[in-house]
């Protein structure tokens, strides 16, 4: 399925060097630096070629990328690490998702259909931050009215003034306005009563007052969430379906958090969205594909499920040679979409791939085994490193975990030799190793007595001895 990127991305990647782009990697990926330099490379191309006139532009395609190397060294990751700094259309997909037109399952096309969607996602978001600041304004009148009703909905009865719910008996001189108002609904008070409102809401006075404000249905599937910090789902406020309205209680903040968001929405051009959209797709749009090496047939071997992997690849082709996929938008030209394959390769070979669609990856980068080293830095030092959410994890409990240096140069080790002795997993090796070190302690907690665990080599080739000595590795293995 198709990974989704986030709406908040913390980095902006078009207009990142490549220095930039792999410096934003080494955060998340230990090592690995030729492939980090191949994609930073390729993304860097298309900010390149969009600096040249049209005509050049459309001579120029994309060089599409294939990373091999064996399981568990960073492939899947720098794929997601993408997703998340793209502020370009980006989707990540499995291979083996997919089925021969005529079979069951996804078609192709769809992954350019979901590209599509993907670049409908970023170019609205783009349109509507432009626009914030004006639907913020609107956002903010909406309260007032909320708060105080215009001449309009004056003749609701006094008894269900908002303003007065709102102000609850607060300040004396909003009750002396309120009362007024209530006496003699004229223009002048209510526009002087809103003037004060406003200031007020302008000082922040009234963020944790309720409203009622009419908020947006959404569709079940996609709902927005307003606890989340703001993210919302933005396939759902442009739904197919007609907008329904329903009043809803809450905080002046959340109010206008939501109103703005619906406010920007509706300033948006959805024809020139769609239409940017559309361009922003077919000229910047990135497909990750992974398992690529899955429907690869593996050599001599052509029969049965083979014929349904050349069935894919085959299908696959005309997307990453350039076609044209009809999108709910409109058509979506590919000659232009960056891909990028990846694949452990260990049972077939890129050579395993039909002739035409190696062609189509003239890149090819091979991630690296990893070390003992490499494993001693993926336990520490990446930004969301193992040992620091252990940590983080143990912390919760009010227990203070930490790893001696010697330790961690001893789970490294470990890793390494397993993977030696058993299967090499890569990576994933620590992911098993730090459970199995952990799981006892992990299931006292938090009822122990000293409040800071240290974890040193002994505690370690303790934990592991056993295991190590009746060669019985194979027991924890994933
Ligand atoms: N070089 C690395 N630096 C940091 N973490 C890594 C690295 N390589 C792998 N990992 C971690 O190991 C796990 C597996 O890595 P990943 O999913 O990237 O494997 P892969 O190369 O895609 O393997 P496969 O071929 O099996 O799909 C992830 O949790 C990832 O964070
Ligand atoms: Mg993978």
């Amino acid at each position: 399925m198709a990974e989704e990127l986030a709406l908040n991305a913390p980095a902006k990647i078009q207009g990142m060097t490549p220095k930039e782009i792999v410096a934003e990697l080494d955060k998340y990926i230990i090592g690995q630096d030729s492939a980090k330099r191949s994609v930073a490379v390729a993304l860097r191309n298309r900010y390149r070629r969009n600096q040249l006139p049209d005509k050049m532009r459309e001579e120029i395609h994309p060089k599409n990328i294939l990373m091999m190397g064996p399981t568990g060294v960073g492939k899947t990751e720098i794929a997601r690490r993408l997703a998340k700094l793209m502020d370009a259309p980006f989707i990540k997909v499995e291979a083996t998702k997919f089925t021969e037109v005529g079979y069951v399952g996804r078609d192709v096309e769809s992954i350019i259909r979901d590209l599509m969607e993907a670049s409908m996602r970023v170019t609205k978001q783009k349109h509507m931050n432009e626009k914030r600041a004006v639907a913020e304004e609107i956002a903010n009148e909406k309260i007032i009215e909320a708060i105080i009703p215009g001449n309009k909905k004056s003749s609701a009865p006094s008894g269900s003034n908002p303003f007065q719910f709102i102000m609850g008996g607060g300040r004396a001189t909003y009750n002396k306005t309120t009362e007024k108002i209530e006496e003699k609904p004229e223009d002048s008070q209510t526009s002087l009563a809103r003037e004060q409102v406003r200031q007020q809401l302008k000082d922040g006075l009234l963020e944790e007052q309720y409203v009622e404000i009419d908020v947006e249905e959404q569709p079940k599937e996609n709902n927005l969430d307003v606890s989340q910090g703001g993210t919302i789902q933005l396939g759902s406020i442009f739904g197919d379906m007609p907008k329904r309205y329903k009043k809803k209680k809450m905080k002046v903040k959340d109010a206008r958090r939501i109103l703005t968001e619906q406010e920007a929405a509706n300033l948006i051009d959805m024809d020139q969205v769609t239409s940017e959209a559309i361009e922003n797709c077919e000229q910047n749009g990135i497909v990750f594909i992974d398992e690529i090496d899955k429907i690869a047939s593996s050599s001599g071997i052509k029969a049965g499920i083979d014929v349904s992997r050349e069935g894919v690849q085959r299908d696959i082709l005309p997307i990453v040679e350039g076609s044209v996929v009809n999108t709910k938008y409109g058509p979506v030209k590919t000659d232009h979409v960056l891909f990028i394959g990846a694949g452990a390769f260990h049972v077939s070979k890129p050579t395993d791939l039909i002739p035409e669609l190696q062609g189509r990856f003239p890149i090819r980068v091979e991630l690296e085994p990893l070390t003992k080293h490499d494993f001693y830095r993926i336990l520490t030092e990446p930004d969301n490193a193992l040992l620091k959410q252990h940590k983080a994890l143990f912390g919760t409990e009010g227990v203070n975990l930490t790893f001696t240096d010697d330790a961690v140069e001893e789970i490294a080790s470990m890793a390494f030799m397993m993977n030696e002795h058993t299967e090499n997993i890569g990576a994933r090796r620590l992911h098993t190793i730090m459970e199995k070190l952990l799981e006892d302690i992990s299931y006292q907690l938090p009822d122990v007595e000293d409040k800071n665990i240290v974890i040193d080599p002994k505690f370690v080739q303790d934990k592991f001895s056993e295991t190590i000595k009746q060669d019985d590795v194979d027991r924890f293995i994933l």
